[in-house]
């Protein structure tokens, strides 16, 4: 018989979505995330009895019912969001495409056009992944890892570096399915080192495996 980790980990935050950086009143920089990857983890997690918080940037997916939904724009909402959050979580999985980059400015007015050039100055965010890693003490820790080479070496770095107990990596490029995408294939990296490919999945079956995978870890 199936443990329930509701027994153990009770509390699932899961974070989703793209983030949106402003530039000026009418516009931002952003990525192709949908959202449907944390969504569909969210559903499944709250199907398995957990109480679930979703913290998510901006999608155009129906919020599914019981569960807790935090809507949230740039990256430094969601990371405010989730270090407010995180302490009363037992596991999270930080299914989210969180913009690696904001505007340094962001102008307060629209910027016109006429000028022949504009140059925008980017800066880091926070990377709240390796924020969380280091804060996690006997939390699970879910990470994601979008690449288009050296898939598993980069996976096994950030795992590593993030001090997760679980990477999901998705290949990223043309026809991967990544962004959106109904079937698409996964490489899982535990922290004890195994690794397991899933091919030609939908993000609804991956969710599944995803969740079983975090309850056998039983920390
Ligand atoms: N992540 C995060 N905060 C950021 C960027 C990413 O918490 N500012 C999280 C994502 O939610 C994901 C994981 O880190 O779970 C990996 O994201 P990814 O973009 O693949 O990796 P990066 O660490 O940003 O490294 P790089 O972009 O250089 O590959």
């Amino acid at each position: 018989m199936r443990r329930n980790f509701i027994d153990k980990r009770n509390r699932v935050l899961i974070t989703a979505g793209p983030t949106r950086e402003r530039i000026d009143p009418v516009r931002f920089i952003s990525n192709y995330a949908t959202g449907t990857f944390g969504f569909e983890i969210a559903e499944e997690a709250r199907r398995r009895g957990n109480p679930v918080t979703l913290i998510s940037g901006p999608v155009n997916l129906k919020i599914p019912a019981g569960i807790r939904f935090i809507p949230v724009e740039s990256a430094m909402e969601m990371r405010r969001a989730v270090l407010k959050e995180f302490p009363r979580s037992d596991c999270v999985i930080m299914a989210a495409a969180v913009s690696d980059w904001r505007v340094s400015t962001i102008a307060k007015k629209k910027i016109k056009r006429g000028r022949g050039k504009l140059r925008l100055e980017l800066v880091e965010n926070a990377d709240i992944l390796r924020e969380l890693g280091a804060l996690k003490r006997d939390k699970a820790l879910v990470g994601f890892a979008l690449e288009t080479e050296d898939l598993e070496k980069n996976a096994v770095k950030k795992l590593k570096e993030k001090n997760l107990d679980l990477i999901i990596v998705n290949k990223t490029g043309p026809g991967s399915g990544a962004f959106g995408g109904k079937k698409i294939d996964i490489l899982m990296i535990d922290r004890f080192g195994n690794k397991i490919g899933i091919f030609n999945r939908s993000k609804r079956e991956l969710a599944k495996i995803i969740l079983d995978k975090v309850e056998e870890f039983n920390i």
